[in-house]
Order: structure tokens, then C-alpha cells, then sequence
């Protein structure tokens, strides 16, 4: 049962720290830097954790990390899980449910993604407004456990409004050049062919990706407030245009765009409650 995993996890943690996170952060490939900040951490081994899934990808940690983050607590992920890595999509919800057990009821989550919006360069950092979901699957199929949330979620405002209002004043402060948009999530591991962008693009989307969608749609289950950034690595506009895609060039593209993301994260938690 869902529900006794996540308990056991959750008691897990709480049986060798007392700290209770009032944020989880879920930070998206070449974004995780902001981990490095978080002050007199505390890390647990996916491994060690019970019931917790396993990182399939060599180069990624597995490991969750609790500390301090511009003067709150917070839990982070390190080595986010793919559902193109084979994960169910109720595994790789997991560990979010668990960091909300522990007492985060806000989410913040980035991810890496290419830009549908021809208006959009490699190296723009998007402030989700919202998400189309492409994966085929639900993390919420299933019987469902109302200790965790209701049958039927509301997602009629995935991405808060107070909190994207924080985000575009912490942005504007730090002079940091935020676009906004809606991110289309797509199950990969294969990028998308050029018609299968243009048709992201037609129906509403600014940025592709192959994640993020599963862990908003479970926050929100959960009832916890989401706010989420998108760092556009490469063109995606299917167009005369399109570059052949990369995924070392989305990679090496993160790793820049995370320098800059990183402090705008340290700022707006900074603002929040
Ligand atoms: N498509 C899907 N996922 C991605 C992309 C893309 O173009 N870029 C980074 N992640």
C-alpha cells in the first residue's frame, strides 16, 4: 500500500533528523547546483531509504538532502527520477510524497527543455504558467488514498499565482530575464519529431520535456503549492530551423543556464512565508 511506504520512508528520516522541510525541491539535469548551497545538510541514500526507487542513470546520485536554504528548511532531491527510465509513475512519485509526509507543502521544480517557442533562445530560463500533459500515463491511476489527497485533483491553478508573482519580483530584482510559458510534457527517452513540435506548439505549448509533469500532478494531489522553471537548453520549433538534437549540448547548456537559476531559487525562497 502507497500509504504504509510513504510512512515507513517518512519514519525512516524522522528516526535520524528532527528537521522538518517546508520546501522540496526537485531540480531538473545540469540544474541541481542549488543543492550544493543547502547548509548543515543531512543526506539519506535512495538505497537506505525504505521502499525508495532506484537512479538507473550512472552519473546521477541518488540521494535525498535536508538542510537549510536561505533561511528555511528544505529537502531536495539529488538525481531526480525518469519515467523513461523504466520507473512507474507512482514510484517515481515517491519520494515527493515523502518530502510532503515530512512537512513540505511547497514544491519547486525545474527542468530542462527545449524551446517550441521560436521567440525563445538556448540559455532562457521559463517560469512555468502551466503544462500539457503528453505522457500517456497518471501517477493518480489507481485506487485512490484519501489520506493523500482526493479522487478527482484540482489543476486549475497547477502553478501558483501568488508564488509566480514572487518568482517575476525576485527576477526583476536580480535583473535576471524570466520568459513564461506553458511546458509540454512528453513520456522520451526519444526527442520529438519536428511535426510532433509543431503540433506542441499549435496547441498551446512554449517548451517540451521529459519530465515534471508526473511530480506537479501528485503536489497537487497533496494539496502543496507548485512553482516551476523550465531552462531551455536547445531550439525545438520542428521549423526549417531545427538542429539536429543533442543530448550532451542539453547537458553542457543546463550546467550554464543552473548558474544563473540557482541564485534566482536562493532569492525567492528568500521572499516566501
Ligand atoms: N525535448 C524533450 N525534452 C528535452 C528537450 C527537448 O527538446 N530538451 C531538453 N529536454
Amino acid at each position: 500500500m502507497l500509504f504504509e511506504k510513504i510512512s515507513a520512508a517518512k519514519d525512516y528520516i524522522q528516526g535520524k533528523s528532527s528537521l522538518k522541510p517546508s520546501i522540496a525541491l526537485i531540480l531538473g539535469s545540469g540544474l541541481g547546483g542549488l543543492v550544493n548551497a543547502i547548509e548543515n545538510p543531512i543526506s539519506f541514500d535512495y538505497g537506505d531509504i525504505p521502499h525508495f526507487p532506484q537512479t538507473t542513470a550512472l552519473s546521477h546520485v541518488g540521494r535525498l538532502v535536508l538542510g537549510e536554504l536561505a533561511g528555511k528548511t528544505v529537502i531536495a532531491m539529488q538525481g531526480r527520477l525518469h519515467y523513461y527510465e523504466g520507473h512507474s509513475m507512482q514510484n517515481l512519485t515517491l519520494p515527493l510524497r515523502v518530502m510532503w509526509a515530512l512537512g513540505a507543502k511547497t514544491l519547486i521544480v525545474t527542468n530542462a527543455a527545449g524551446g517550441l517557442d521560436p521567440s525563445f533562445k538556448p540559455g532562457d530560463i521559463m517560469l512555468l504558467s502551466d503544462h500539457i500533459d503528453l505522457f500517456g500515463d497518471n501517477p493518480l491511476k489507481g485506487p485512490n488514498d484519501t489520506r493523500l489527497g482526493p479522487r478527482f485533483s484540482d489543476m486549475s491553478d497547477a502553478y501558483n499565482k501568488s508564488l509566480r508573482q514572487i518568482a517575476l519580483e525576485a527576477a526583476h530584482e536580480n535583473h535576471i530575464p524570466l520568459q513564461q510559458g506553458v511546458y509540454v510534457g512528453t513520456s522520451g527517452p526519444c526527442f520529438e519529431t519536428s511535426a510532433e513540435r509543431r503540433y506542441m506548439r499549435l496547441i498551446g505549448g512554449n517548451a517540451v520535456g521529459m519530465s515534471t509533469v508526473p511530480e506537479v500532478i501528485v503536489a497537487k494531489h497533496m494539496g502543496m503549492q507548485v512553482l516551476g522553471f523550465s531552462g531551455i537548453t536547445n531550439v525545438a520549433t520542428g521549423g526549417e530551423d531545427q538542429p539536429p538534437d543533442d543530448a550532451h549540448e542539453v547537458v553542457e547548456v543546463a550546467g550554464v543556464i543552473g548558474q544563473r537559476l540557482a541564485p534566482l531559487l536562493h532569492a525567492i525562497i528568500t521572499k516566501l512565508a
